[in-house]
């Protein structure tokens, strides 16, 4: 039992064979699972319908099959700052490229997913969407663009999708094939919507006093819920907005608390939406086109302009829901108000334990987001819920997110490098317990980094004894401001450069944790220099070198 994907017993045999020459292929990128379990939902409906489907990860696509072609479907999210998903680099890739075929033989459909309270919502899906229009391709349905909260409008795509394949492929395939209707896929025990709840039995800050940053070990128990996972997972955690935050939202309003709200034909008190339903700390785009016609702000408006992407960008950094309400003022009536924000979503977080040596607890590391700003204090929505759950009877919905990008080795005598400064070293720290549980045969290099060593030393004790027992070979450390200079941890990779490629050449599997913005690409010049300062690589051979590490999960990344 691992989470959202599972395998899906036996298709029921036809009663009539499809005809091979039609068929339609559906074609996902995925970081968390849930582009894959959309695209897998979507092949058993339209296998529902009778017609032959081939469902592919964008990585194990023949991408110059496209050319033969004739119904695609596309579901992909979209990472961070508009990137694709790991699995996807080379589709996309290819597809962007001179080489990609004419496709005027195709009729397709896209399924983007993404975060609006990112500037480049969905715009993986957007890309392809407009590049395969381009290649001559026709839309036989439009584009959809999912939000975190992706279920309804991800169904009524993939309802149409359905619809819509099955008229194109009807007189080839359905006409002739009797299948057995079937019911949708199995829910998964555990998934997001069917969460474990879980005590927490350690809430312990990591950060000393002084530090600038509260860290927590958080340990849960799982008790006998079965829930299960690898190293390398991540654990969903569905979270409460604060206390304190609702009453502001309450106030502002000037209504009671208890006063009955309406939507999506549910009828709950104000006080519970906002605390248990709606999203109340992170900005999205569409909250802020209302809001922005709502106050009448021209500066508002502004920002939403091709002009203000900059500004609009650095916006969503600083400020959150409760500032534009004050900042802003505008007459949001408190239905309104509930009908325009977004749905609560799950958080995800790296789990930094191992079950073989925790057994049914998993342990998370926590940056509680909490700083003042526009004279009032602001809280991270998980972190600081998470953070300040302290009593015995303290409770969390949780679930797996599995995530079979983020691998440990298979052949356990291979080396592994981690790079993961911050939080970052969380899974590292999941990889460690795993290795010397398993008896793994291969070394352990560790690089973290945090800006003071005296009071942000993660995990200090556990390094220093995993070290004295064998358990872990190597650590590299970069403390960026107990010094004049910064030292980041990819000034120690290229220090440490030599070293680092030889185990690379010896089959190590290199992971980073942690930053996207700019630790995640800073680390990846430094590969690409190490390779060729110490590899005699051109920069081109030593870009495509990294590419065929990645290929082979032998690069692999986990970063937010
Ligand atoms: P700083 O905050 O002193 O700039 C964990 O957050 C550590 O990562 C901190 O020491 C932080 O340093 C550092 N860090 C910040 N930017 C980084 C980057 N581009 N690459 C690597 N580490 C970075």
């Amino acid at each position: 039992q691992r989470g959202p994907v599972q395998e899906q017993a036996p298709a029921p045999t036809p009663v009539v064979q499809a005809v091979p020459e039609a068929w339609l292929t559906i074609i996902y990128g995925t970081q968390t699972n849930n582009s894959r379990m959309l695209a897998e939902r979507l092949k058993h409906q339209a296998e529902a319908s009778g017609l032959s489907v081939r469902l592919y990860r964008a990585s194990d696509y023949p991408v110059r099959e496209i050319a033969k072609e004739r119904l695609l479907y596309i579901v992909i999210s979209t990472q961070g700052d508009g990137d694709p998903p790991d699995d996807s680099r080379g589709f996309v890739e290819f597809l962007l490229s001179k080489k990609a075929p004419k496709l005027e033989q195709l009729r397709f459909s896209v399924l983007g997913l993404g975060d609006s309270s990112y500037p480049k919502y969905c715009e993986i899906g957007k890309i392809l969407d407009t590049r395969l229009a381009q290649l001559g391709a026709t839309r036989l349905l439009n584009r959809a663009d999912c939000d975190v909260d992706f279920e309804p409008v991800a169904q009524g795509w993939l309802d149409q999708a359905v619809g819509k394949a099955t008229e194109e492929l009807a007189p080839k395939t359905a006409t002739a094939v009797v299948t057995p209707l079937r019911t949708a896929p199995p829910a998964p025990k555990h998934g997001k919507e069917a969460p474990v709840t879980a005590e927490i039995l350690v809430n312990q800050r990591l950060t000393g006093r002084g530090a600038n940053k509260d860290v927590r070990h958080i340990e849960l128990s799982l008790g006998d819920s079965g829930l299960a996972y690898e190293p390398g997972d991540s654990l969903g955690v569905w979270p409460r907005n604060a206390p304190e935050l609702v009453a502001d939202f309450v106030s502002l309003l000037k209504v009671n608390g208890e006063t009955e709200v309406t939507r999506d034909g549910r009828a709950l008190p104000l006080q519970q939406w906002l605390t248990e339903e709606l999203e109340l700390t992170k900005v999205s785009k569409p909250f802020l086109e209302r809001h922005a016609a709502l106050s009448g702000s021209t500066d508002l408006q502004r920002l939403l302009a091709p002009e203000g992407a900059e500004a609009f960008r650095a916006l969503l950094k600083t400020h959150q829901i409760i500032d534009l309400l004050r900042l802003w003022p505008a007459p949001w009536t408190a239905e309104e108000l509930v009908r325009a924000l977004r749905k609560l979503a799950p958080r995800s977080y790296s789990i930094a334990s191992s079950q073989k040596r925790v057994g049914t607890e998993a342990h998370l590391t926590v940056a509680v987001v909490d700083y003042v700003a526009f004279g009032a204090r602001h809280t991270g929505t998980a972190s600081y819920f998470l953070a300040t759950r302290t009593g015995d009877e303290e409770r969390v919905r949780v679930f797996v997110e599995p995530n079979d990008r983020f691998r440990l080795p298979r052949d356990s005598a291979r080396d592994v490098i981690m790079i993961g400064p911050g939080t970052g070293v969380a899974p590292f720290r999941a990889f460690v317990q795993e290795r010397a549980e398993t008896g793994a045969k291969g070394r352990n290099w560790l690089f973290f980094g945090e800006q003071h060593f005296r009071s942000q030393f993660l995990y200090q004790t556990e390094w220093q004894e995993a070290l004295k027992k064998g358990e872990l070979h190597r650590i590299s450390l970069a403390f960026s401001r107990d010094q004049v200079e910064k030292i980041y941890v990819q000034q120690r990779l290229r220090e440490a450069g030599k070293d680092l490629y030889a185990w690379l050449e010896g089959g190590a599997h290199l992971y980073v944790c942690g930053d996207a913005q700019r630790m995640a690409p800073d680390v990846h010049e430094a590969l690409i220099d190490i390779a060729t300062t110490h590899g005699g690589r051109s920069r081109e051979d030593a870009e495509s070198w990294l590419s065929t590490l990645r290929d082979e999960q032998r690069y692999q990344r986990d970063v937010y």
